[in-house]
């Protein structure tokens, strides 16, 4: 068959799509215009990148919407465009900014807590777009872990993008001599790698910005897989960067270097970054302070975000502009280092081209760069580089040939590369040449949208819509709130306050729907229900989350049970388990199509966190329950008593928050974190005590039925409902109440 013409077919093929796309990326100030890059450390590259992307993505024949869904930030300190819910980017592309716990900004180490509530919101959104994203792409780890938690909801593809990995960081972290614990504090990264083996774990591709980020970064993950890894180089806004002319008259930014430098024809050498640790700016002053020749030579200029007083900054750009400050002082670099205080975006371009036109170099000293934008940047503008032997800066170099690689902890070697590099004017004029034709054709962002729309398009395969029958009996469809209790040790165990709390729901209206969450299989849950004298609920979420029927005549919810299909190997996962020691199974009639079960003893057996990684060496799914030091389930990763409420949410059209759910056990967690209005009864197991103090969730005095009776009158459930203002102090561990 004629190849050409099987490609013309494909893309016409991938052109008839109307796809819908959600982009996700949680931290740091995003907006369509003026972005604040370098204003923080969560608001750089990344920031950029994304909303480029979705800006390039709805110019794609295939490509119907786009939304960027990030953070919504109400503070008086930061400007009031990131609180505005809709803010288009184009005619197809919009910024959807998603309420996620506190108003005010929170640097993104601190958002850990919300992000379950970040996806909740989320839904809320695409309800109103009242259509289903064919692909839901996650950006940073924290947006993976909510962007998995969305996909997994609606059962659509996911697709993730590091931007830079934990794993790595700890590395160069502890190389530079900082304490585990130290990173931990700072960082909360063992948090942020489970977030991305979550991520890793759910996606159907991952989007990588070079070959060695997959090689050596994204493999060493355990979820790991280099199947659905591609390598798509980022794309750069070029129209911006060009090589300067002889025409260009000086631009407005040049007065203010002026100010700093003693020579200003002198070649440049400029830094352009956040000030951010990770940047290792301070070895690039050390370099240049240390070597006379090179000071003679040429003037070092650092742009590293804008600032007013140092003292005020964030205390990682705070600790970088001190070492700054000091080293120009220590080195006597006045008149030859300048440290503007401000810049506009607009100033970036003219920039590079001043460094440019002053044979200068562009220098990325950094200790890690998945991604190199300024990198591109400068090659387009016809800067030669000298940049990291990392990620981004190794391919740039490679595909462009416009400069050299250094070890950034070398400030020796360092100072050596850039004399050459600045002495040499033929290697000069080379490399200036090089890297702007290379730039042109190897990053722009019409190439890089074409291989994504490409590889989503091979992912995505139309999908069969889930139906749904229910009985007219359940209340669900009329119901504008719903008390969902878990059975053992909840709703039974104390016979007194549960006749207390069946009189009290059979007083109220029909707008308050009543739901059952067990690990019990529904013929035992029907028995125990009736042996009690419990009135028949409107919903059952049985066998820890993976079946869902509805009153009446017990329809099963099939569109729940192919949800939740997805990875799901139980002979695998049975063979798999076989080798640990402490694990019995239970009885048959416990072993569901969606549950795998164990007795556990705790003396033998071993944490969930090796059993976690000991399937995932074997390449195998699951999601892991441990309850009352008892039980364990291995569920499939799309199903658990909490997936199974938001999908009840999303379904009915059931905001969260009038979910008011009670529990006591592990099995109950899910379902008490994120939007939905928790209550843990007196007589909680050990594994719920880590989430006192955590938002919105309520633990009573009283134990089983009198608990679910104490929550239902701290929220005020049956009344107007009262939802607490959620928020967690930032520096408070959760613990206490
Ligand atoms: C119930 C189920 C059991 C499960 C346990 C914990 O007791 O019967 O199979 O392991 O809940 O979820
Ligand atoms: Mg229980």
């Amino acid at each position: 068959m004629d190849s050409a013409a099987a490609s013309d077919a494909s893309v016409a093929e991938v052109n008839n799509r109307n796809l819908y796309i959600v982009l996700i990326s949680v931290h740091g100030l995003i907006r369509g215009h003026n972005l604040e890059l370098g204003r923080d450390a969560d608001t750089g590259g990344q920031t950029k990148y994304v909303v480029d992307l979705a800006r390039s993505l709805a110019q794609h024949p295939a490509v119907q919407r786009v939304d960027l869904l990030t953070r919504q930030v109400r503070d008086a300190r930061v400007d009031s465009d990131y609180a505005v819910p809709l803010e288009p980017l184009t005619t197809d592309a919009y910024i959807v900014r998603i309420p996620c716990g506190p108003n005010r900004y929170l640097r993104k180490e601190a958002l850990w807590p919300y992000l379950d509530s970040f996806a909740d919101n989320a839904l809320q959104h695409i309800r109103r777009v009242g259509r289903i994203p064919d692909l839901i792409h996650g950006h940073y780890a924290d947006a993976g872990y909510a962007a998995a938690g969305l996909a997994a909801l609606l059962g659509v593809p996911l697709a993730f993008t590091g931007h830079s990995l934990g794993r790595v960081k700890r590395e160069r972290l502890l190389e530079k001599g900082l304490t585990e614990t130290t990173i931990e504090k700072r960082y909360n990264i063992t948090r942020r790698i489970e977030a991305e083996e979550v991520a890793l774990d759910n996606a159907s591709f991952v989007v990588a910005s070079t070959r060695q980020e997959v090689e050596e970064q994204y493999s060493l993950y355990d979820r790991y897989q280099p199947k659905r890894m591609v390598v798509i180089p980022p794309g750069v806004n070029l129209e911006h960067f060009r090589p300067p002319s002889r025409t260009d008259a000086p631009p407005p930014f040049k007065a203010e270097l002026d100010r700093f430098l003693h020579t200003a024809s002198k070649p440049m050498i400029l830094a352009l970054s956040r000030p951010d640790e990770r940047k290792n700016i301070p070895t690039l002053v050390k370099a240049y302070g240390e070597n006379p020749q090179l000071r003679k030579l040429a003037n070092l200029v650092i742009v590293a975000g804008n600032r007013d007083d140092v003292a005020g900054m964030d205390k990682g750009a705070r600790k970088v502009f001190t070492n700054l400050l000091r080293l120009t002082d220590l080195y006597d670099l006045y008149g030859s280092v300048a440290l503007p205080k401000r810049h506009e975006p607009a100033d970036v371009p003219e920039l590079y081209r001043l460094a440019a036109r002053s044979g200068g170099v562009f220098v990325n000293p950094a200790l890690t760069e998945p991604f190199g934008l300024t990198l591109i940047e400068a090659a387009a503008s016809g800067l030669p580089v000298v940049a990291t032997q990392d990620g981004g800066p190794r391919d740039i170099v490679r595909y462009c040939n416009n400069g050299v690689l250094i070890d950034p902890l070398d400030a020796e070697a360092m100072s050596q590369v850039l004399l050459d590099a600045l002495s040499d004017k033929t290697v000069w004029r080379r490399w200036s040449r090089n890297g702007v034709r290379g730039a042109h054709r190897h990053f722009s962002w019409q190439g890089h949208v074409e291989t994504y729309v490409k590889t989503l398009c091979k992912t995505v395969r139309p999908r069969k819509r889930a139906r749904t029958v229910v009985r007219s009996t359940s209340r669900l469809p009329t119901a504008d709130r719903l008390i969902v209790c878990d059975v053992d040790n909840t709703l039974l165990g104390d016979s007194d306050s549960l006749h207390e709390l069946v009189a009290l729901l059979q007083d109220t209206d029909s707008n308050v729907g009543v739901g059952i969450a067990t690990g019990r299989r529904l013929a035992s849950v029907l028995k125990v229900l009736k042996k009690y004298n419990v009135p028949t609920p409107d919903v059952y979420i049985t066998a820890v989350g993976t079946e869902i029927h509805y009153a009446g005549r017990l329809v099963e919810d099939m569109g729940w049970r192919r949800h939740t299909e997805y990875h799901w190997h139980p002979h695998a996962l049975r063979e798999a388990m076989k080798g640990f020691a402490g694990l019995r199974p239970q009885p048959a009639e416990e072993q569901r199509a969606h549950k795998i079960s164990y007795f556990v003893d705790p003396r033998k057996a071993p944490g969930v966190r090796e059993i976690k990684r000991h399937l995932r060496r074997l390449n195998l799914q699951a999601r892991i329950v441990y309850s009352h030091q008892a039980y364990l389930d291995l569920l499939p990763v799309r199903a658990s008593k909490g997936l199974a409420l938001r999908f009840l949410s999303h379904k009915w059209g059931l905001s969260l928050q009038h979910f008011l759910v009670a529990g006591d056990s592990g099995n109950d967690e899910e379902m008490l974190t994120g939007n939905t209005l928790g209550v843990v009864v007196g007589n909680y197991g050990p594994e719920l005590s880590h989430l006192r103090g955590a938002p919105r969730i309520y633990f009573s005095e009283r134990s089983y039925a009198g608990g679910i009776i104490e929550g239902i009158e701290h929220y005020d459930f049956l009344g107007d409902i009262r939802i607490p203002a959620d928020e967690i102090p930032e520096h408070e561990p959760a613990l206490g109440a």
